[in-house]
């Protein structure tokens, strides 16, 4: 669609994020806030050899605010965004420049000029040579002029917080001489609420999950490594296009599979074992995240199957809750009430909901365990996971269901149901054809 160096980057398999949805991400951003001067860093290339340059990095990833704001892969850039109240507001990126000897290691790359306008939908873009000068004494003359303060991630594991402490810290007065907020809960906020293209994206990470959920449940086998059935699921993975994994791959057989974030996956199944998947393919910077547990005979015992259902119904009890206004909150009450009053004799000594030991929801998106506040009410367009478990140590027995739920204007979208979630559609598809 670009010519030149920026095939690289609409090659990806998700390609580019449409322009518009760019526009429309920074403008509500800057609509947010009002005034103010934003600052974003993208990420930077890691090393992993010692020798260089240059820098040799298998799996650069960009930041996520960064890409949700540019659509950019570039590393070593930043993005300035000024909103003001009674002019209109300015957009300036800072790429660096194309450089030959190290393109002939690792290939072409976005430099400063027309691609990254196109890209971007960003007019101003300029060498990231002197960008921190630059930004510094924007700061400064906003600051001479009294208008409002400097937006950036406050706190943040990135490796500039010093630049950033630096731009509000006066040295020769020791005060902190601008207004400084984080932009965290104003992204976060943005980012809860997928657009289009985000839906676009997360559909595709999570189809692949299912593919891949579906093809574990073929192939599992009594004596099979837990490493095996991982394989199986990541290669799937990237068959079909992720790009990498959103997070590390969770294959727990028996005892394994009570571990909440097992990811060794070194084990070897028995064969009246229950196995925990919990994966999640990430396609175009978003990611799925499915669980799925499984008898690797293709039977699930009678306790299996009873313990199973009721995590099952409590899951879908949950589900059926899910619309526009409720909050997290009620829906992990709704679930915990539901396994209480379900349990009958199943657990001995009382609830079940004791073995019910983590969190039912989390949001999605860009992060497995993505940006947002959980006081937030659903609205439609927001997605999180509903994965009511029961792990009890002492019988070998971990079982969690997760799936990824889309809040529609109604109710809710079931977006990863393509995976087998009965014990009878499970054994079905393990039997085979
Ligand atoms: N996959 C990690 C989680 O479900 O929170
Ligand atoms: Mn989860
Ligand atoms: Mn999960």
């Amino acid at each position: 669609m670009w010519p030149g160096v920026a095939a690289a980057q609409a090659g990806s398999p998700a390609g580019p994020v449409p322009v518009e949805h760019l526009q429309t991400r920074r403008a509500a951003l800057l609509e947010r806030l009002g005034q103010g001067i934003v600052i974003v860093r993208s990420a930077d290339l890691r090393s992993i050899e010692d020798e260089g340059p240059p820098p040799q990095d298998s799996d650069f990833r960009q930041d996520n605010d960064f890409f949700y704001l540019t659509g950019l892969e570039t590393s070593g850039s930043w993005l300035v965004l000024i909103a003001r109240d009674s002019a209109p507001d300015e957009e300036i990126l800072y790429v660096p420049p194309r450089d030959t000897l190290t393109e002939r290691w690792t290939g072409p790359s976005l430099g400063p000029g027309p691609e990254v306008r196109a890209l971007s939908g960003i007019d101003d873009v300029r060498s990231s040579a002197g960008a921190e000068e630059h930004i510094r004494a924007r700061v400064r003359s906003m600051q001479a002029s009294g208008s409002a303060g400097v937006y950036f991630r406050r706190g943040s594991r990135e490796g500039h917080m010093g630049f950033f402490r630096d731009l509000v810290f006066d040295e020769r007065t020791s005060r902190v001489p601008v207004t400084v907020h984080d932009l965290r809960p104003f992204l976060a906020s943005s980012r809860l609420v997928k657009d289009a293209d985000e839906l676009t994206r997360l559909r595709r990470a999570i189809a692949i999950t299912v593919e891949a959920q579906r093809e574990a449940m073929r192939i599992a086998k009594p004596g099979m490594w837990e490493y095996e059935i991982e394989a199986a699921i990541e290669y799937t993975f990237r068959r079909l296009g992720a790009e990498r994994v959103g997070f590390p791959s969770i294959v727990g057989a028996g005892l394994n599979a009570t571990i909440l974030h097992y990811d060794k996956s070194r084990g070897q199944t028995a064969p009246d074992d229950l196995i925990v998947m919990d994966v999640g393919a990430e396609f175009g910077y978003y990611t799925a995240d499915v669980t799925r547990t499984i008898p690797v005979s293709g039977r699930f015992t009678e306790r299996q199957r009873a313990l199973y259902t009721l995590v099952l119904e409590t899951q879908q009890a949950a589900i059926d809750s899910v619309r526009p206004g409720i909050t997290v909150r009620d829906l992990n009450r709704i679930a915990r009430a539901h396994l209480r009053r379900h349990s009958g004799t199943l657990c001995a000594g009382g609830s079940c909901e004791r073995f019910f030991v983590h969190g039912l929801s989390h949001w999605l998106g860009m992060d497995v365990h993505d940006v947002g506040d959980y006081a937030t009410p659903l609205a439609p367009g927001m997605v999180l996971t509903i994965e009511p478990g029961l792990y009890l140590p002492a019988e070998r027995i971990g079982i969690r269901i997760e799936d990824d739920i889309l809040v529609t204007a109604t109710g809710a979208e079931i977006l990863s149901e393509g995976a087998p979630r009965t014990p009878d559609a499970i054994e079905a598809l393990m039997r085979g054809p």
